[in-house]
């Protein structure tokens, strides 16, 4: 296994399109997989998409920690999982407010309106079948990874850049 080298924004790679991967469970995609939880864990983060090292595919891997549920019964701890071509449905039109960071832009959060609850699915390197019907942290973390195989990152989501700031100071400040 490996540590990656993570883009930031500003790279093209993370403005792109990203393309299906067409077997979910060739012996390299399962060494990305491994290589991107572990660049994940070293960041540590709470999810990494393959364009983010670099890699234009549409997959992408995360984790929900205890500390990070909403205690919604959608919305539990889940260790690294891998979200192989993933489709993703917004549902209903309950958008709240979620702080996100992306370890392509270190150092920095914000408020980003995000759906609370989505349906996803995907497949893994086993090729079975992932997702389902989440809320909460769970859903918004798969917003964000989803959006990254869009060529979209967090700050062309926000509508209010005075949630907007360095991790450092907006903890100094209680706002997060
Ligand atoms: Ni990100």
């Amino acid at each position: 296994m490996a540590i990656l080298k993570i883009a930031r924004m500003g790279h093209p790679v993370l403005l792109q399109r990203a393309e299906p991967v067409s077997d979910p469970t060739a012996p390299e995609i399962r060494r990305l997989v491994a290589d991107m939880m572990e660049t994940m864990e070293d960041a540590p983060g709470a999810g990494l998409a393959a364009p983010q090292v670099h890699v234009p595919l549409r997959l992408f891997v995360f984790r929900v920690r205890s500390e990070r549920t909403s205690g919604d019964t959608e919305d539990f701890t889940i260790g690294n999982t891998a979200v192989i071509n993933p489709v993703l449905e917004l549902l209903g039109d309950d958008i709240r407010p979620r702080w996100e960071g992306c370890l392509s832009i270190p150092g920095l959060r914000a408020a980003v309106p995000r759906h609370w609850r989505i349906r996803y699915s995907g497949v893994d390197t086993e090729g079975r079948p992932v997702g389902g019907e989440v809320t909460g942290f769970h859903a918004g973390v798969v917003q964000h990874e989803y959006d990254h195989l869009d060529g979209i990152l967090y700050p062309m989501r926000m509508q209010d850049f005075s949630q907007f700031g360095f991790i450092e100071e907006l903890t100094r400040a209680g706002t997060i």
